[in-house]
């Protein structure tokens, strides 16, 4: 970390284990590109895209057509695999991670997902599970008592096989607490800020999982300041306004561009020191991910010190709304640099070579 003056930080580069850049069948929604802009603007060098994609990635060879695409793009990009058919696709694919969703759960059973766990762990692959048991969920509700069932299912599996687990976006203080000593957790932006009191907007705030209760959601953040949550992802989920607006909005909040930012108003705040801040959204999920992001790899981040109001308006990529609409942020991205490039927010792009 390095500060220069009172107005200016480097940071190591951001690292976000869970967005999704769509494209493909979904490139209305986003694009890898757009996507790309997006988290560069948001100070993060490495992603980690999930695979609920169209189609879903569940093979080895979409598997490697999609890490192929993304390796053009100008952040180091990381795929996490979808649950395949038959497990012996992991041996082809060799994902460092799978991602398990409820709706796969709800498909292949948890039996399926046993039978994951153990190949995993014989191939050193990370399940990253998207806890919520389906059979709790109601006529489209999702209360939090899926998540808490999930969180068991998935403490037996591990205790059964061995395999290293990983749960996103998770919710409840509960669930930081139960997985100590067996798996890693992550919580988003929204989970940690938003909840059923401070955020009306009943489409913009629709997410999976569902916005919790202000008394949840503040000993979520609790939870952050007293160390027991290993990772900030964002699960940024673009789709179109329209269908946002429509009689059936889909679930997803954009929030890559500012996530650094929330999180440095965490810091502003002393909820959580600047150590906390690159560990939570750098050191953690790079170490999951298998990326080396240093400064001195030429992969950083300069924010300037001050705050300002976050405008959807201002996003980089497709998706241009957000829950968080006129909240007041401490530290705008100022510039990323990764792959031996600096981008600035004014659209400039500089080559890190040395001057010849
Ligand atoms: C995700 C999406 O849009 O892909 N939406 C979300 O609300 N998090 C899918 C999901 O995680 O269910
Ligand atoms: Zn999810
Ligand atoms: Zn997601």
């Amino acid at each position: 970390l390095v500060q220069l003056s009172n107005r200016y930080l480097i940071l190591p580069g951001m690292v976000d284990l869970h967005v999704h850049f769509r494209d493909w069948g979904l490139s209305h929604k986003e694009t890898l590109e757009g996507g790309a802009r997006a988290a560069l603007a948001g100070g993060v060098v490495a992603v980690a895209d999930m695979p609920n994609t169209s189609p879903h990635i569940r093979t080895a060879e979409l598997y490697r057509k999609r890490v192929e695409q993304g390796s053009g793009l100008p952040i180091l990009y990381k795929l996490h695999m979808g649950v395949p058919e038959k497990v012996a696709e992991l041996d082809q694919a060799r994902p460092r991670s799978v991602k398990i969703y409820p709706e796969d759960v709800a498909r292949f059973g948890w039996q399926h997902v046993e039978k994951l766990a153990e190949r995993c762990a014989t191939l050193r692959c990370v399940l990253v599970f998207h806890c919520e048991d389906p059979a709790y969920f109601r006529n489209g509700e999702r209360p939090p008592d899926a998540e808490v069932a999930c969180v068991e299912k998935v403490r037996q599996i591990v205790h059964r096989t061995g395999a290293r687990v990983h749960l996103t976006h998770i919710t409840l203080p509960y669930t930081a607490e139960a997985t100590r000593g067996w798996a890693s957790v992550d919580a988003t932006p929204h989970h940690l800020l938003l909840d059923v009191d401070n955020c009306k907007d009943p489409a913009l705030c629709l997410v999976n999982p569902r916005l919790r209760t202000p008394e949840i959601r503040k000993r979520l953040l609790a939870a952050l300041a007293s160390g027991l949550i290993d990772i900030y992802a964002t699960d940024h989920a673009p789709h179109t306004l329209e269908e946002k607006r429509s009689g059936n909005p889909p679930p997803g909040i954009c929030s890559i561009d500012i996530a650094l930012s929330l999180l440095l108003s965490l810091w502003k705040r002393g909820v959580v020191s600047l150590d906390d801040v690159v560990r939570l959204y750098s050191f953690r999920p790079s170490r999951l991910l298998g990326v080396d992001v240093d400064v001195a790899r030429g992969l950083f981040t300069v924010v300037r010190l001050e705050e300002f109001e976050i405008r959807g308006s201002d996003f980089a990529g497709s998706c241009k709304f957000t829950p968080f609409e006129k909240f007041k942020a401490f530290g705008q991205v100022e510039a990323t640099a990764v792959r031996g490039k600096i981008y600035f927010k004014t659209g400039e792009t500089y080559s890190l070579q040395p001057p010849q």
